[in-house]
């Protein structure tokens, strides 16, 4: 599906992308109302989507233990975090939205499997050890993703990064940090620990996206300065940051071939299973259906909600122009 762009003389086509190529190489922000090629807001479109979709159905495995939680306190700690995570869905929408979309066309896309969410959210959250292993790792990764995206040439999107880093900074370090009681627990507790590492660390790497060479978008994504660095060298920069956290708690990774490059400063990993990654992502991964369910049965319960809110918007806009 591609939003074309309003119509456009082929005077102002021209005078148009001469000023959008301007605007990115001098890392100028793309602004709504800018001229861009259809390409460019098709992808923006697609990606701001995606990752607004991404952090909606995020939550859910991570619900799942809101009323399972250790204590109070934890418990507190990762209805925040939910909450957060709606919040970014909210951001990311609206500003998908500034390019002439709407929420309701998005969340059809995504209820009908043409428009994606991130592929971990397709994996089950199996003990408490796995709240811990997604905030330090899935937030962590994707904090290492989205920092870079402060920088993205969509102003919107630029700028909905800023405030969404800092409050995934806290997810990763209260993830870390249950990481650390469990490390520092029981034999039982430790157990659980590793076994959260050893079922989220591959897919934790697959949300960077397939190697570079097997990425249809990556190289006009870099062109157009919506991607600033590749997936290959966003996972090497997780992975050189997350290899020596897991060490400090005491736990291995769950990779055999994983060894450290005097030469290069690098981490080195074994293959990735990128056969459970595209079956993942077309939709065949364990909790795909589950998830897009539990979405549509929401989006279904909660049609009241935004009408009422609608209907009261309305109300109140009359109001205050038959006050004015
Ligand atoms: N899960 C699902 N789909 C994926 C994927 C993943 N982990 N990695 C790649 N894909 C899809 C792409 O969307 C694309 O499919 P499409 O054309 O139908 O959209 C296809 O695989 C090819 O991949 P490319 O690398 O060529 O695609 P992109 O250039 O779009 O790069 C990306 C993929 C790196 C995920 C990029 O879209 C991106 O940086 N998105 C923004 C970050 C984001 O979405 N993060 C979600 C993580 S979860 C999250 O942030 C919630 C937080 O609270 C934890």
């Amino acid at each position: 599906l591609v939003w074309a762009s309003a119509e456009r003389s082929p005077v102002d086509t021209e005078a148009g992308a001469a000023r959008f190529d301007a605007l990115i190489e001098a890392d100028e922000k793309i602004e709504p109302r800018d001229w861009m090629p259809d390409g460019y807001r098709a992808t923006v479109i697609r990606q701001m989507a995606q990752h607004a979709h991404s952090e909606v159905i995020g939550m859910q495995p991570e619900a799942n233990w809101i009323t399972r939680a250790p204590t109070l306190l934890r418990k507190a700690i990762l209805m925040a975090k939910v909450q957060d995570e709606a919040g970014h869905g909210l951001y990311l929408y609206a500003a998908t939205e500034t390019l002439g979309v709407s929420r309701d066309e998005l969340n059809e896309l995504l209820h009908t499997g043409r428009q994606k969410y991130s592929s971990i959210f397709n994996y089950p959250t199996l003990s408490w050890a796995d709240i811990g292993a997604i905030g330090w790792l899935v937030d962590g990764a994707a904090i290492v993703n989205q920092i870079v995206l402060q920088r993205t040439s969509y102003g919107p999107y630029a700028r909905a990064m800023v405030k969404i880093c800092k409050e995934e900074s806290f997810h990763a370090r209260q993830g870390y940090s249950i990481m650390m009681a469990l490390a520092n627990g029981t034999e039982e507790q430790r157990a659980m620990a590793q076994d959260a590492i050893d079922r989220w660390w591959w897919p934790a790497l697959m949300m960077f996206g397939p190697h570079d060479s097997e990425s249809p978008h990556t190289e006009q994504s870099m062109a157009w300065k919506i991607k600033r660095i590749t997936n290959d060298d966003l996972r090497q920069m997780f992975i050189d940051q997350t290899v020596p956290q897991a060490h400090y708690l005491g736990c291995t990774i769950p990779d055999d071939d994983l060894v450290f490059n005097d030469e290069t400063g690098h981490w080195e990993i074994g293959e990735i299973d990128w056969e459970e990654f595209w079956s993942t992502i077309k939709g065949d991964g364990r909790l795909n259906r589950e998830r897009i369910s539990h979405k549509v049965a929401a989006w279904d319960d909660g049609a009241w909600v935004r009408d009422a809110a609608v209907a009261y918007a309305a109300k109140r806009r009359d109001r205050l122009q038959a006050s004015a």
